[in-house]
Order: C-alpha cells, then sequence, then structure tokens
C-alpha cells in the first residue's frame, strides 16, 4: 500500500507551516488541539496520519480511518475566512482531486465531496480555546489509494474510492487551502464553492436532532448557506447543519 510520504509533500508545496506525520493515531485533530495547548503555535501546523483509531467525523460520528488519506491542520490565527472554513476546505480537496486526476470532484452542502454521487472526502472544522486565544483545527479525510479488501463493507457500499499517490494529493490540497486562506476572496470563493456544488434543484432531507424533513434545494445564499423549499412552500437557509440526498 503506498503510505503519504511528508518530505515528498515538503517539496511539492511551499506552504509556510510544519509538516508532521504519525504512523497511528487516535485523531489527527485530537493530536492538534492537545499541542495547541501545550505550545505557543506561531505558525500553522500540518499532521498526517496512515491510521486513526478514533477517527472523528461531524455530529459526534466516527470515521473509517485505515488506508486513506488522513490529515489536519492548525491554524493558530485566522481572519474573517474562519466562517467559511468548512467551505474552503471542500473547494481545496475537490480542486486537487480535478487537477491531480482529472475525476470530476464535486462539493456537497457543506462539507463533503463527492465523486460519482458518492461522497469521497469528509471534512471536519473546529474552533477551539488554547492558552486563552481562539484557534480552528481543520480535519480532512480523502479516500485516496484504499486497498478496497481493508474496508467494512458498508463502506465499499456507500463511499466513492480512487486511486493515486497521497502525497501529491495531500500537496494539492494544502498549495489550495493556504492560496485561499491567504488571498481570501469572499466572492471569488462563493463563486468556485457553487460551479462545484451539486444539490441545487435536488430533493434531500433536511436532518434535525434526528428529524428528517424533506424539502427542496434552491442554491446558496451570499453567506454559503443552503437555501431549500419545504413541501408547505416555506423557505429556510440553513447556516449549519446536514443534508442528505432523496435518491
Ligand atoms: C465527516 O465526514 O463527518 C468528517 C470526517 C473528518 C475526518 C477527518 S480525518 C482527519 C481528521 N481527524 C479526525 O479525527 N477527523 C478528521
Amino acid at each position: 500500500m503506498d503510505t503519504l510520504d511528508p518530505n515528498k509533500v515538503r517539496s511539492m508545496t511551499d506552504i509556510d507551516a510544519t509538516i508532521l506525520k504519525k504512523d497511528v493515531t487516535a485523531s489527527t485533530n485530537d493530536d492538534l488541539k492537545a499541542l495547541a495547548a501545550e505550545t505557543d503555535c506561531t505558525r500553522p501546523v500540518v499532521l498526517f496520519a496512515d491510521k486513526q483509531t478514533s477517527g472523528r467525523g461531524r455530529q459526534g460520528r466516527g470515521f473509517y480511518s485505515e488506508g486513506g488519506l488522513y490529515m489536519s491542520v492548525l491554524f493558530p490565527t485566522l481572519g474573517e475566512e474562519s466562517r467559511y472554513l468548512t467551505h474552503i476546505a471542500a473547494v481545496a480537496v475537490a480542486d486537487a482531486i480535478r487537477s491531480e486526476t482529472g475525476l470530476a470532484a464535486t462539493v456537497k452542502w457543506v462539507n463533503d465531496v463527492y465523486l460519482n454521487g458518492k461522497k469521497v472526502c469528509g471534512i471536519l472544522a473546529e474552533s477551539f480555546l488554547a492558552r486563552g486565544k481562539r484557534h480552528f483545527v481543520l480535519g480532512i479525510g480523502v479516500n485516496v489509494g484504499t486497498p478496497k479488501g481493508l474496508l467494512p463493507q458498508d463502506i465499499r457500499n456507500t463511499a466513492a474510492f480512487f486511486d493515486g499517490d497521497k502525497s501529491a494529493v495531500a500537496a494539492g490540497i494544502l498549495t489550495n487551502l493556504f492560496g485561499i486562506i491567504h488571498a481570501f476572496d469572499p466572492t471569488a470563493l462563493r463563486a468556485r464553492y457553487e460551479s462545484l456544488s451539486f444539490l441545487a434543484g435536488r430533493r434531500v432531507n433536511v436532518v434535525r436532532e434526528e428529524i428528517k424533513k424533506p424539502a427542496t434545494v434552491i442554491g446558496l445564499s451570499d453567506g454559503l448557506g443552503l437555501i431549500v423549499r419545504y413541501d408547505d412552500g416555506s423557505e429556510e437557509t440553513l447556516i449549519a447543519g446536514e443534508v442528505h440526498l432523496i435518491l
């Protein structure tokens, strides 16, 4: 199995960040939170792992973490772009997959990247206080180069995978991510996010505390919320949360 090579990543991107790797850890997001609590980090830190034993997903779910690309980025400071960290990450990942493989990766609001109608990447952005200061950690898990035999059956059926060089995909993600953040332009981000998104016109269930409410997606708001119309004709702009596609 191809494993990520941090030296190769360093040689393929010129981002201003410390790049680290562990073979196995519980969760790269948790490791970077602990690092920020212990150390006064002045520049971003990237941490990769070949395997996570307690990979975390959104809504308190677990995230299967063996055989793919698992990475987190600690940002000790961010400006107004912190509001859009999840959207920025989704664009960075989809565009990195597109340029690395030529595959038409898309974005499903708010934080998933899709390939051929299935999820290929999950993103978990968290904000937290450490040493009296707000920090941000961005976790990204991509199903690249995962040997099929390794996967639990349910994931094999519901997730998308692609073959590729993990180090090159990681370098592409980091270059895109830091590029968007350093020259942050909300209008350009919105345009790129919208052009990668595929939910407009689709039927979805809006999920809140286990309750699903069917709706039709109208599009994206200026602030990159999801505008939906419920079956009673009322409309809502979702700022955060989750929608499930009705297939
Ligand atoms: C989701 O799809 O719900 C988000 C999944 C985020 C997974 C990544 S893998 C690297 C980082 N470490 C974690 O524990 N989670 C994130």
